[in-house]
């Protein structure tokens, strides 16, 4: 037995584990509802099943462009999905196929929802494989310095990129423009009063248009002037009682009563930062002037709702800006003060909590997948095969011997096929690692019980690569062809990689 304290730190260690596999893997989560974007899923069951649960046969059948589509795929990546609360499953107790419906996440990413906003295009610019590609250089930037996007794409920045790929452009100017609408929900709600003085407003490096056209819809008195870079300007729609004009804010603003900067600064570095709001100051009016900045502020020990996104999109502006970064609130107050922007506490036309406020309302608009991922796979060795509870039935049904499914007791399912005994380690003389790489499973075994001959058997260049380990030979050869002779073959994660064909032929 082992003592309270010691089983305490085992399940600490365990649980430090599981959170490194949730990490591993969190990836996964967000990829994998990605793909659920880009098939449209969420839209599919809103508008086919009016927003009631479907089966995956009728949402399959709605898919755009799907010559030969794959529904037990599908059915995969919807039940991860379902795990993390995205869909909601249904059962039917008649026996009947399962019904997929829609949560409060799933949503925000539904089209002609009236309580919801959708966050698709977000989401896809967010994860798009440009932004993502870019965090592979994370770690040499940090050793040399130096910016990732630029060690990923050269001497440009993101805007760049968006000039120069027309598909990366829409979706970069979408994603920004969906959360205009949630925005002015609550700026019209909670900042009425500052919208009301104004007669003109510029949107600066508003993208598409998509929330001054917003703002000048609840407060049509107010002249809206849309500002961004030219190849951003030419795809902007014509919206009522609002004006495009392209340009360049590190140059010069268009003159307004107010300017309006979201998710702008949070783009650059404090030195450009300084030289756009030396740009704002010129082009605002003397007397009622007033800039509005909507932005993060980072709450280091916060512990609401958004507080973390905040946190990773501060790494993304990292990553995927040449030095753009989210803001504490003395990090805000320092920059505009050094930029000359006059914050008085007591005059709410520029008092920092206004800007804190702006911040918190944008705060709901940033969607990031979070990962709950818990996975548990322990490296317990005192399994022989450690892989999923289905191949049991693989087994008995192709193999014509017996399979024994032992769960252990960190509730890992592992199966161990023997054609006699399933005693463990003990009574086995040799055993084969089939697809152990270069061969640190079997070594540690061999190391644990000696009176066992290991053979390490893997692809002839994993095998060429292999250190030497005492007692454990190393084979070459291809598991599909034949595999060596022992008492025991031991198969660590190989199983899954493969189709049913596959395994049975292993
Ligand atoms: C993160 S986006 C925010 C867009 C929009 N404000 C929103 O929140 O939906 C930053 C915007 O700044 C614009 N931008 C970048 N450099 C600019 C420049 N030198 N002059 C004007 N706009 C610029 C980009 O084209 C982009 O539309």
């Amino acid at each position: 037995m082992e003592s309270p304290e010691a089983d305490h730190q085992a399940s600490l260690r365990l649980r430090g584990q599981a959170e490194i596999w949730r990490h591993m893997f969190a990836f996964v989560d967000s990829l994998a509802l990605k793909c659920a974007i880009e098939l449209q899923i969420p839209d599919i069951i809103h508008s086919h099943g009016a927003g009631r649960p479907i089966t995956l046969s009728q949402i399959i059948s709605c898919i755009d462009n799907a010559p030969s589509p794959d529904i037990s795929y599908l059915e995969r990546i919807m039940r991860l999905l379902v795990r993390r609360n995205i869909f909601s499953i249904d059962h039917p107790s008649d026996g009947g196929e399962p019904l997929y419906g829609l949560t409060h996440s799933s949503r925000w990413l539904v089209n002609g929802s009236d309580e919801y906003t959708n966050l698709s295009s977000l989401y896809l610019i967010e994860t798009h494989a440009y932004l993502v590609g870019s965090w592979n250089f994370l770690s040499p930037s940090v050793k040399e310095g130096s910016m990732a996007f630029e060690k990923a794409f050269g001497k440009r920045s993101v805007w760049d990129l968006a000039s120069q790929d027309n598909r990366f452009n829409k979706l970069f100017n979408d994603g920004m423009a969906c959360t205009g609408r949630i925005l002015i929900r609550e700026m019209v709600a909670g900042y009425k009063d500052g919208f009301d003085c104004l007669r003109s407003l510029v949107d600066v490096g508003g993208g598409i248009g998509g929330m001054i056209s917003e703002i000048v819809k609840s407060y049509p008195h107010i002249k809206g002037i849309n500002f961004d870079l030219p190849h951003v300007i030419a795809t902007a729609p014509v919206y009522d009682g609002v004006s495009h004009i392209a340009g360049d804010m590190f140059h010069q603003i268009p003159n307004a009563d107010a300017l309006l900067l979201k998710w702008v600064l949070h783009n650059w570095d404090d030195e450009a930062c300084a030289k756009i709001l030396k740009n704002c100051r010129k082009a605002i009016a003397k007397e009622i002037g007033k800039l509005i900045i909507v932005d993060v502020v980072l709450q280091p020990d916060g512990n609401e709702l958004f507080d973390d996104a905040g946190f990773a999109s501060d790494l993304q502006m990292m990553v995927n800006t040449l030095g753009g970064k989210e803001r504490t609130e003395l990090q805000w107050k320092k920059l505009l003060e050094e930029g000359g922007v006059v914050i008085a506490p007591t005059n709410p036309e520029y008092s920092i909590s206004e800007l804190t406020h702006q911040i918190q309302l944008t705060r709901p608009t940033i969607a990031f997948a979070t990962s709950h991922t818990s996975h548990k796979l322990p490296l317990n060795l005192r399994t022989i095969l450690i892989d999923s509870l289905e191949f049991s039935t693989l087994f008995t049904q192709h193999s014509g011997g017996e399979s024994d499914v032992v769960v252990n007791q960190s509730d890992i399912a592992a199966i161990l096929y023997s054609s006699g005994t399933t005693d463990g380690f003990d009574t086995v003389r040799s055993l084969v690692d089939v697809g152990g790489g270069t061969g640190g499973a079997i070594a540690e075994i061999v190391k644990t019980y000696p009176h066992i001959k290991g053979i390490n058997f893997d692809l002839p260049h994993f095998v060429a690569t292999a250190p030497d380990y005492d007692g454990v030979s190393h084979v070459g050869g291809n598991m599909f062809e034949s595999i060596p002779n022992a008492d025991a073959v031991f198969m660590k994660c190989i199983l899954h990689d493969w189709g049913d064909e596959d395994r049975v032929k292993i």
